[in-house]
């Protein structure tokens, strides 16, 4: 037995041997410390709990899997949710007899790889609905100058009493030029320098809490091994701040209303398609009553809006601004429960940094080791 155990310990699979044999209700008898990391239970735990409790599938039941086994072929199913909190993951898992008592059950997980896909659909539609704005948005900015300089030289002409109608178009006018250039997103590519992402969040937090009116408490998560990024400050901070503006805006009127900023590192990960050694995230969680479902799977194009009064452009602009650091955000949103998540790779490869940007030849130079 001992043998079985130390090998399946040092495989990247996720595997589980559970009890089988007459009156066993298959039963976890063993996790390795990929199926650990999986399902996010220490071995202590999960020991002892049948399979089904892990995993939310009706074939999972002792019944089933019994009469499923009874064929004596191995056992494979595709897609089935998984029981991991505080989510829940896809994966595939296969079971087959290890020995007269005992089934060796495979996870293999597929969610990252439909989310992926996933995201290139949406990438490629948001990018077209991006270019549109844009497009729409420089034309109106070019007239929209015009008019306010006319308006400006009429008003030198006009009487104190008719100024009134002048300062009226300028003040709409400037009004819309502002929604113009939010619409445009940040004008300048990013600047890389090395972050810290807590000094990020720690400005953000100082800017949100000045301008609110609400009493929302902010918690912070922060894991001190996180390295130092390759992103542009001010940028990042623009991110955070749409979204932590957005959480504070779902939690007025919220009791106990709290948003969690947490941060961890996280090894091997893929964006897009570059597998990063490091990357960062960074959470922002907030206990409001949800994004709006009817509107959920499109809050990261322009203009998409849950609030009367909102443009719906602050995620649009993360996005944008997460992407041009070849970072990703994503959303998870039930009652009680909104994260948005920030995945940021530590290091921009030489391939994907901005171009003779003013710090390129230095970093190349900190890269090579010089
Ligand atoms: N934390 C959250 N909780 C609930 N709903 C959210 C949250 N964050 C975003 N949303 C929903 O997503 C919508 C889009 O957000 P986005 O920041 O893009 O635009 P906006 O906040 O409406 O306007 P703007 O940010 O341009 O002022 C919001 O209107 C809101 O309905
Ligand atoms: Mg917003």
């Amino acid at each position: 037995m001992a043998t079985h155990h130390d090998i399946l310990e040092q495989l990247t699979t996720a595997v589980a041997v559970v009890e089988s044999g007459p009156g066993a209700n298959f039963r976890v008898t063993y996790l390795n410390q990929s199926a650990q990391a999986l399902f996010g239970l220490s071995a202590s735990r999960a020991v002892g709990q049948s399979l089904g409790a892990l995993v939310a599938d009706d074939h999972a039941s002792a019944r089933v899997l019994r009469s499923v086994l009874a064929t004596g072929a191995p056992f494979t199913k595709r897609e089935v949710a998984l029981r991991v909190a505080p989510g829940s993951a896809r994966v595939n898992y296969s079971i087959s007899p290890l020995s007269d008592n005992e089934l060796l059950v495979e996870f293999e997980r597929v969610d990252r790889i439909i989310r992926i896909d996933k995201d290139e659909r949406h990438a490629s539609l948001q990018e077209t609905v991006r270019k549109l704005a844009r497009g729409l948005a420089h034309e109106i900015k070019n007239p929209l100058g015009g008019i306010r300089g006319a308006a400006q030289l009429l008003e030198r002409q006009l009487a104190d009493n008719e100024r009134e109608y002048t300062s009226i178009i300028m003040a709409e006018a400037d009004r819309l030029r502002n929604l113009v250039d939010r619409i445009l997103g940040p004008s300048n590519l990013p600047t890389f320098g090395k972050v810290n992402i807590h000094h990020v969040i720690e400005r953000v937090v100082a800017l949100a809490q000045a301008q609110s009116r609400t009493a929302v408490a902010f918690v912070r998560d922060y894991d001190p091994s996180v390295p130092e990024i390759d992103a542009d400050f001010e940028q990042l901070v623009q991110a955070t701040l749409n979204v932590v503006n957005n959480a504070m805006v779902a939690l007025d009127e919220v009791p106990a209303a709290a948003i969690r900023l947490r941060t961890r590192v996280v090894r091997q990960f893929t964006i897009g398609a570059t597998r990063h050694r490091l990357v960062v995230n960074m959470d922002c969680i907030d206990n409001g009553p949800g994004v709006p479902a009817d509107i959920a799977p499109r809050i990261f194009y322009p203009m998409i809006s849950g609030r009367p009064d909102g443009s719906g452009l602050g995620l649009a602009i993360t996005q944008t601004i997460l992407a041009r650091h070849n970072g990703l955000v994503e959303c998870e949103s039930e009652r009680g429960r909104t994260v948005f998540s920030f995945y940021l790779p530590v290091r921009q490869s030489p391939a994907m940094a901005t171009p003779d940007g003013p710090d390129g030849q230095a970093r190349e130079d900190e890269r090579n080791g010089a």
